[in-house]
């Protein structure tokens, strides 16, 4: 089912058009009904969730933005982020793999690939069966994406790479990586080139699976690396435009990532005042006191900002207008918010909070990475002062 709209207008802020809802409401069902109920398992068991993902593949979550020729659901990017924020709210783990294999993954290769690339790296992974992931940060460098030490030499009709990426997020249960590496090194960030690697393939090796904080249901480990041969046809884009391919990815990936910390917010603040409406204390429900009530309205007025920032980083993005700025401003506030909202909801819950039997806890651990991968809050920072000094250039 195509939703797709033509959605445009920055006024559909107001009221999202009706296809939008429909596959909101959708989005929200799924969760309510497939992944709320399991998250705190996918989370105690690091259990990444094959069916759930091959479930979203079939209503054309897992390739939102792919024309439906190549198997995709041909939506736009505010329909992208209506699903992220629905699906993270259910289950923030389910979100990542989601995020990864749609803005991380499939988007650069529909940006860049060649037709043949589209059709060798996209269609199988537009129905959930397989994730891609995206292998830019190295143990040595993360902020600093332009120090890429991995190497790629070419002998004869291969390119042969060779270091260690790090932090690779759907890494253990990835069929293919979009891998940077540099081409020339005398060229710092302009000798950066960007290579499809199918996985496993000789030569590729996985690390530890990470033992994480939160989003425990979605692999985390290091990509090795070794005399790692591929055909000279699997670089993606031109030679030494993969940092430009990389900020450009992260600019729309940091959209989905804001959503996903907008579904992580959304889920504290209700079981917050759910509690509220249950839990009596000093003769009434917590909810009647003022203490409480400031909580909820601190928590809504945060997930509401970053929400319209979200929805219009993606509205600028579907108008093809720039959107590094917005993109930026919508991580920070949204991951910021989901940091507030789930320390929030704890203090309303108490040691209720504080306990696995309720999913306060797993929320304000699935909080913390949002402000850390894609882009930590202080590189957010760093974009957007960017863009704002050259906007106010005199
Ligand atoms: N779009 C297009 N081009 C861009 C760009 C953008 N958003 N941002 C920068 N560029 C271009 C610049 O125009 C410049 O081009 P020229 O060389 O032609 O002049 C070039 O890139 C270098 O730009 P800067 O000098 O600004 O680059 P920098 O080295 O100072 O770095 C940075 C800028 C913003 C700090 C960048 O390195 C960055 O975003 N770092 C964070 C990296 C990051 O987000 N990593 C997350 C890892 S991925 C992840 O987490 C995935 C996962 O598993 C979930």
């Amino acid at each position: 089912i195509s939703f797709f709209t033509g959605c445009r207008s920055l006024s559909q802020l107001a009221e999202l058009p009706e296809t939008h809802q429909i596959l909101r409401q959708t989005c929200r069902d799924y969760a309510d009904r497939e992944l709320s109920p399991i998250a705190a398992r996918l989370d105690k068991e690091h259990v990444y969730p094959a069916k759930q993902i091959q479930e979203l593949g079939a209503m054309g979550v897992m390739a939102m933005e792919v024309p439906e020729e190549l198997g995709g659901a041909g939506m736009d990017y505010l329909a992208y982020s209506l699903a992220m924020e629905e699906i993270s709210r259910g289950c923030a783990s389910t979100g990542v793999v989601v995020s990864v294999n749609n803005s991380l993954y499939i988007g650069p290769i529909l940006k860049f690939g060649t037709e043949e690339q589209k059709k060798q790296w996209i269609q199988p992974f537009t129905t959930g069966e397989k994730v891609g992931c995206f292998a830019l940060s190295e143990p040595g460098n993360g902020s600093d994406a332009g120090a890429a030490s991995t190497i790629a030499h070419q002998e004869g009709d291969e390119w042969v790479l060779n270091g260690t990426k790090a932090w690779i997020t759907n890494s253990w249960d990835a069929s293919a990586a979009i891998v940077f590496a540099t081409t020339d090194k005398t060229l710092k960030h302009k000798g950066i080139s960007a290579f499809l690697i199918p996985m496993p393939h000789p030569g590729l090796s996985l690390g530890k699976k990470e033992d994480k904080l939160g989003i425990r249901a979605s692999s985390t480990a290091n990509i090795i690396l070794e005399d790692c041969r591929i055909p000279l046809g699997y670089m993606l884009g031109p030679r030494g435009s993969g940092f430009k391919i990389a900020m450009q990815t992260l600019d729309s990936g940091r959209i989905g990532i804001a959503a996903q910390a907008l579904g992580i917010a959304q889920a504290s603040l209700e079981c917050a005042a759910d509690y509220a409406h249950k839990r009596t204390a000093f003769g009434a429900p917590i909810g009647k006191l003022q203490a409480i009530q400031f909580k909820l309205a601190d928590m809504a007025v945060a997930i509401e900002g970053a929400r319209l920032l979200t929805w219009k980083a993606a509205l600028l993005r579907d108008s093809k207008k720039a959107f590094t700025k917005e993109a930026a401003m919508a991580k920070l506030a949204a991951s910021e918010a989901a940091t507030f909202c789930s320390h929030q909801a704890i203090q309303v819950l108490g040691g209720m909070g504080y306990v696995t039997d309720m999913p306060a806890e797993r929320h304000y651990r699935d909080a913390r990475i949002t402000e850390i991968y894609e882009g930590t809050s202080e590189i957010q920072r760093l974009v957007i002062a960017g863009q704002l000094l050259k906007e106010y250039q005199l």
